[in-house]
């Protein structure tokens, strides 16, 4: 029988559901209502009021029955628990760090790592901090220093590496501030940056910059394995090779990584840091006692720990990271072709819509990503988050002048395994229509705001 193997397949979930979850269906005027009462913030929403919960996709995804398996099989012991063995294998053997040091989310990897690093005025090359990573080396007083290449900044240009570092940029830094530089970061995938992959080639490169320079390389390794899908469908020679063996290449060119488990370990909890080096392993361990728990669990539950275990082993799989790429590519193209602006091309974990061009006639200072994630929620009970001037711009300490963030986006991101491909059409509904009446949306001013991460807090008054 003749098939048409033009006409694309329908993307179809590589899983059937076995529990559900019920989401509560509301009308405008009870998002009106909410959205009042949550000053305009949507951090501020219960979730129970929203639709699609699109703020994260960190700890919000769906675990699978083996994982759940995994959990009964969990040993709440102390010390010596056997779940250690298995989560310390199984990041063994997707790194090949030797050194495991389980801690309870990414963030505590870092608060880690870079006080037994960084000293005082020293400089953190990276090529997007996480804002959590930023923070904890501005903790210990060290700089953390953005080194994007240079084609991310053109949020609709269609370049196949928009995460990799700028080289040149590196090599300058690192003549710059010769003997205080501890450690250069690569974050995989860029998130901050749009969520787009590191290529192979970028990461070795930066490799052999460091080591002319004497320096360690950490990779941010949150979304190693979404990295490695995009790094071997954009990269010939990379063709044929499997997700492991293609993590394993970036993996083999660090001398360690911080991990949260919550994204590419397919967990609600959890995360780590692995490294080569024995001797700061064991510092770090001692450090781990004081601030997370003993080394064998450090700040996890067994059960935890044997969640991420199997988690790393599903989150390689060919046909679950196809279909999540597929997915939220299918998701960019359709706003694509009715004109909408999104980040381009299609990244590994969310959809970014560029709020600047969505809202043209709205200027930077009356927050156009704000706005826009508003309109989101209130249009179809979407939360999505803000990824602009509220969040990433700066405030003079001294004159309280305000500076723009370089970008006003705002991330759709995309929980693993969570919402099915009619969730996604219902989105791409909401986003369209909210498109289509753009130029009724005014911008928002904030009433009240917290001096630090003022996202989280602050509170805002639309325009009329
Ligand atoms: N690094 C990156 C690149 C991240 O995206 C995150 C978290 C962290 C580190 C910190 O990990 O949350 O486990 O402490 N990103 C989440 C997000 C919160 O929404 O993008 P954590």
């Amino acid at each position: 029988m003749a098939v048409n193997r033009a006409r694309a397949m329908p993307i179809i979930e590589p899983f059937r559901i076995k529990s559900v979850e019920p989401i509560q269906v509301t009308d405008r005027s009870t998002r009106e209502a909410k959205l009042l009462e949550a000053h305009s913030n949507l951090f501020l929403l219960a979730a129970k009021d929203v639709m699609i919960d699109l703020l994260t996709d960190s700890g919000t995804g769906a675990m699978s029955s083996a994982q759940w398996a995994a959990v009964m099989n969990g040993d709440e012991s102390y010390a010596g628990s056997p779940s250690f063995e298995r989560f310390e294998r199984a990041v063994r053997s997707t790194t090949g760090f030797e050194h495991v040091i389980p801690t309870h989310q990414g963030r505590a990897a870092e608060h880690l790592l870079f006080p037994a690093l960084v000293e005082p005025g020293q400089v953190v090359p990276n090529n997007t901090h996480f804002d959590t990573t930023r923070a904890n080396i501005e903790a210990v007083d060290g700089v953390a220093l953005d080194l994007p290449c240079t084609q991310s900044a053109d949020t609709l240009a269609r370049h196949p590496f928009k995460g990799d570092m700028d080289l040149e940029a590196l090599s300058n830094a690192l003549a710059e501030h010769r003997g205080a530089i501890p450690l250069v970061m690569v974050t995989i995938t860029n998130n901050a940056g749009g969520g787009q992959p590191v290529s192979l080639d970028n990461l070795r490169a930066t490799r052999e910059i460091c080591n002319r320079a004497g320096v360690p390389l950490y990779l941010d390794a949150c979304r190693f394995a979404e990295n490695a899908f995009l790094a071997r469908e954009r990269t010939e020679s990379l063709a044929g090779a499997s997700i492991r063996s293609v993590a394993r290449a970036f993996f083999d060119e660090a001398d360690g990584c911080t991990m949260s488990a919550k994204k590419d370990g397919l967990a609600n909890m959890g995360g780590f840091l692995a490294l080569r080096d024995g001797a700061l392993a064991q510092d770090l361990r001692q450090r781990l006692v004081v601030t997370e728990g003993f080394p064998t669990y450090g700040g996890m539950s067994g059960r935890d720990l044997d969640a991420v275990a199997q988690g790393l082993m599903e989150v390689v799989q060919e046909d679950y990271l196809s279909y999540r790429a597929a997915s939220i590519r299918y998701v960019v193209e359709r706003l694509s072709a009715v004109g909408v602006p999104v980040v381009q091309p299609a990244g590994g974990h969310a959809v970014f819509l560029d709020a600047a061009r969505f809202l043209e006639h709205v200027e930077w200072a009356h927050y156009p990503g704000q706005a826009l994630a508003i309109e989101l929620y209130l249009e179809g009970g979407i939360r999505s988050c803000e990824l602009g001037s509220v969040m990433l711009g700066r405030t003079d300490a001294t004159t309280g002048e305000e500076f723009p963030a370089q970008h006003e986006l705002v991330r759709l991101a995309i929980p693993r395994r969570t919402y099915t491909q009619s969730h996604m059409d219902y989105v791409i509904e909401i986003v369209r229509r909210v498109w289509e009446r753009r130029h009724e949306i005014r911008g928002v001013e904030i009433t009240d705001a917290p001096k630090v991460l003022r996202h989280f807090q602050a509170k805002f008054r639309s325009l009329a």
